[in-house]
């Protein structure tokens, strides 16, 4: 064993033992699941280390190097050595909204909680019996040490991390519960009902349910919640509490559209409308004459912050807005301190700009490689690659469903864009670069986290469960698959 010290506490460490392998989870960031690929999971590290791996030589700079700047998840013990690991970054945390009126019917007579478990983020607030918030919280999904999106963490449930990948999203959902039971003077055992909101796979891997059926054609869901479990099951620290796990459509549409459509009330009326959600997918449900029909497009991570040379998550440092003023490219910084990536709100914005300065043409080349957008950061030939692919699914989406249903965008009469990327962006920008159609950019409205207050919603109104239920099992989720219509509008769509 090598003597380690970790953030200066001494440790016992196996020779060849990677970095990653000693340090306290959530230590770094890890967008890509250890892989080697995002260059994130930065440490600062001296001793008997191995020698740079080839992926360190392509992320780190000489200088960095000799700094001894190193990748945790590709740097070896090989005998005693320092650690400093500077605690991975707080991602901005989408909230609950302001809830409608509701007919209060909740299943306890004390205390309740809400909880979204989003891929990236956890949030979550805390009722009482006569419907009152008394405290919210959120924080990063800690299961985001397996990888940025849901395809890294169902391979890595696959392949025997189920246990872990359970634990980590309890732990973290625990640790939301604890804090809001203190803030409002409550032991969390005291909490009676707990409804947990989320995408299917999220609620999969949280049940510790076999995810196979998510990753394999024909991708059928075999279990799709709207069920109550005891929290204690769940290992949570409200004990006696009940769970409600959300009601998702498909394996691809899950229990948080479910949610978030019960919270935009876009369902039920005769007005035609839409919803989308974009995160590493493009969740998009469209609501025409009594029917709702829902598609799912893989978007990838770029929107997320992840994947791109620069991007990080929406934190202190990200580059989260841009503009073009007086011919030039003036950047906002979360924080307002140095810039050190760039976020998906920003990298739309950046896009727009550059087109509208003609440094990005219509078919995405980049007059200068990388166009720099706020010294040092810059995007790259290959990010604008990424998000055209992006963009160009997420369009394609809207625009199948909207050929399906016969319906133009003139009929439609609402576009509710909904979850925490959806919150920062810049619809305009979102406009410009093709990612929304121009013709509903004005009909754009912000829903914020509607799966989380659709989730309250359905813990304070018990009858609403029934509804939530019933229109997800009717809701029509779209195979673009095999989608003739979808293909072409995904070639057309990389265009700008
Ligand atoms: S490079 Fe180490 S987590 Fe991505």
């Amino acid at each position: 064993m090598a003597a380690v010290k970790v953030n200066g506490k001494a440790v016992e460490a196996p020779y060849g033992s990677l970095l990653s392998d000693i340090l306290p989870r959530g230590s770094t960031d890890t967008p890509c699941g250890g892989h080697g690929r995002c260059g994130k999971c930065r440490v600062t590290a001296h001793g008997a280390l191995s020698a740079p791996s080839p992926e360190e030589l392509v992320h780190l700079t000489p200088g960095e190097l000799a700094a001894g700047v190193r990748l945790a998840c590709c740097a070896r013990i090989e005998g005693g050595c320092t650690v400093t690991a500077n605690a991975a970054g707080q991602s901005r945390v989408q909230m609950d909204g302001e809830l409608p009126k509701l007919r209060l019917n909740p299943g306890f007579t004390g205390y309740g909680a809400a909880v979204d478990v989003g891929t990236t983020t956890l949030a979550a607030c805390l009722y009482n019996g006569d419907g009152t918030r008394l405290a919210r919280a959120g924080g990063p999904n800690p299961q985001q040490a397996w990888g940025a999106d849901v395809i890294s963490r169902v391979g890595a449930a696959l392949s025997g991390g189920g246990r872990d990948l359970a634990r980590s999203v309890r732990e973290g959902i625990g640790e939301l519960l604890h804090r809001m039971s203190s803030e409002a003077g409550i032991g969390p055992e005291q909490i009676e009902e707990v409804v947990i909101t989320g995408n299917t796979a999220m609620l999969y891997l949280l049940t510790e349910t076999g995810p196979e059926c998510l990753a394999r054609a024909p991708f059928t869901a075999g279990r799709l919640f709207g069920e109550e479990l005891p929290a204690a099951g769940l290992r949570l620290p409200c004990v006696h509490a009940k769970a409600y796990l959300t009601r998702c459509i498909s394996a691809f549409v899950g229990g948080d559209i479910t949610s978030a459509l019960l919270y935009s009330g876009i369902c039920g009326g005769p007005k035609t409308r839409m919803l989308i959600d974009v995160g590493t997918n493009g969740e998009t449900a469209l609501w025409h004459r009594g029917r709702l029909t829902c598609c799912s497009t893989a978007a990838g991570p770029a929107f997320e912050g992840a994947g791109l040379s620069m991007g990080m998550p929406g934190q202190t440092g990200a580059v989260d807005h841009v503009l073009v003023k007086d011919g030039g490219i003036f950047p906002h910084v979360l924080g307002e301190g140095t810039p050190l990536g760039i976020c998906g709100s920003g990298v739309v914005d950046a896009l727009a700009c550059l087109l509208e300065l003609n440094i990005l043409d219509e078919s995405g080349f980049l007059e200068d490689d990388p166009a720099i957008i706020a010294p040092p950061v810059s995007l790259t030939q290959r990010d604008v690659r990424m998000v055209q692919l992006a963009k160009s699914a997420v369009s394609a989406g809207i625009r199948t469903l909207m050929h399906r249903a016969g319906v133009t965008c003139r009929e439609i009469e609402e576009l509710v864009v909904a979850g925490g990327f959806g919150s920062y962006l810049n619809v305009e920008s979102a406009g410009k670069i093709g990612l929304l159609p121009m013709e509903l950019v004005p009909k754009v409205k912000v829903l914020g986290n509607g799966a989380l207050s659709g989730a309250a919603m359905l813990l304070l109104d018990r009858d609403m469960r029934g509804c939530s239920e019933s229109l997800a099992a009717r809701a029509e989720t779209a195979d673009l698959s095999a989608d003739e219509y979808f293909m072409e509008a995904y070639t057309e769509g990389m265009l700008f």
